[in-house]
């Protein structure tokens, strides 16, 4: 059965002039609306208490098992305000069921997919007015869940808390749809076969923090992974998948176990198999890429995910300078720029559903 929510509402919501101007300039991540979502999971009464809270502190006990083994997932997806005032967000049972695949390897607790939904249903519906109006803002729905046991034991948690937490958003890089350059590792892999890759852990993200700091000291906004084969096969960016352009048009993107599945290359690759270009999802070599580029066959590359969008990729830097290759100026490809076009107007309902893939959390106003 459903799980139905209770309702206290904050006594200390920001007023509308505070409100107002987080939204006028809202970055990514730094700002939180007035209440979040949580439920709670025990072994013995599976999710209960479900309820929408006044946001704030947890209180963490220091034994709490998330704090010392990490068992914590997580999703991402936006909230888009339309020019009528309703607010859709963008396949939401693809994030509930990427979050049931993260927690079965986890051995965490999946919730189901309408408690899910309705968790960011209750959120959005009384945090409403931090919806963003206009240009490609969002409000950024970060669903995580943390085993909040406190037993020092090794073994999957017995008390389980998911949580819900909206965040306003605009580019997740600051230059927009500038093209960035990326930092390719060598040194560090993300992942590795049997390993947490296509889970949404924070392990992975953690795993990923010391090349990102290399990558932004050489002025990259995102680290390259590849994977652990030896053969220089491309994974995935810190916190993006990866799409290459060919010259005819084809899109090409890695395929392997220890990746994310991304819910925005899915989508973008059906949308463009709409549009008639041909898709390839397999083994792609960092050969094949740099090659591609040097002869004219690949002519385009672009990073895209809930945060990011689609972000266009013009360098590939590294510490080897055999190994970098690209053009950090090139302007963005007009493949790049159209499916971006036809993405972000299909979220903002500017454009048709054929799929179904919007849902509407909210009436217009
Ligand atoms: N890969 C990683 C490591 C990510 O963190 C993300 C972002 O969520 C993606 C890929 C893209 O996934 P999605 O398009 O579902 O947001
Ligand atoms: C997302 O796109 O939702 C992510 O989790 C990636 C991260 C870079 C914010």
């Amino acid at each position: 059965m459903a799980l139905q929510f209770t309702t206290t509402a904050s006594t200390s919501a920001k007023s509308e002039a505070e409100r107002a101007a987080v939204l006028a300039a809202p970055g990514f991540g730094k700002h939180f609306t007035d209440h979040m979502a949580v439920i709670d999971w025990t072994v013995e009464d599976g999710w209960h208490d479900a309820r929408i809270q006044p946001y704030g502190p947890f209180s963490v006990d220091p034994a709490s098992a998330v704090l010392h083994y990490g068992q914590e997932i997580f999703e991402g997806l936006k909230a888009y305000r339309r020019e009528d005032g309703s607010v859709w967000t963008f396949r939401p049972d693809q994030n509930a069921a990427r979050m049931q695949r993260s927690a079965q390897r986890l051995a965490l607790p999946q919730l189901p997919t309408e408690d899910f939904v309705e968790s960011l249903r209750q959120l959005v519906g009384i945090d409403e007015a931090w919806v963003p109006t206009g240009g490609e803002d969002s409000l950024y729905l970060r669903p995580f869940m943390i085993a909040n046991e406190v037993f020092l034991g090794v073994r999957a948690a017995q008390t389980v808390l998911y949580s819900v937490i909206a965040s306003p958003a605009g580019p997740y890089f600051p230059a927009g749809v500038k093209p960035v350059s990326i930092w390719l590792s060598r040194e560090y892999a993300r992942a590795g076969k049997g390993g947490t890759g296509a889970a949404k852990c924070g392990g992975n993200y953690a795993a990923s923090l010391l090349p990102t700091q290399e990558a932004f000291a050489n002025g990259c906004a995102q680290v390259l992974f590849l994977d652990e084969s030896g053969d220089a096969n491309l994974e995935e960016l810190g916190g993006m998948n990866v799409v290459l352009v060919k010259a005819d048009g084809t899109l090409v993107t890695p395929k392997s176990e220890s990746i994310l599945d991304g819910i925005t290359r899915n989508s973008l690759l059906e949308m463009a198999r709409d549009l008639g270009h041909a898709v390839e999802h397999r083994t792609v070599t960092l050969a094949e890429w740099r090659d591609g580029v040097a002869s004219g066959e690949i002519v385009e590359a672009f990073a895209c995910g809930t945060a990011a969008v689609i972000t266009p990729i013009g360098a590939i830097k590294a510490k080897d300078a055999a190994d970098a290759f690209g053009d950090a100026d090139a302007p963005a490809g007009p493949v790049t720029l159209a499916l971006r076009a036809a993405l972000t107007d299909l979220q903002y309902g500017r454009a048709d559903d054929p799929h179904g893939w919007m849902t509407q959390l909210t009436e217009a106003r």
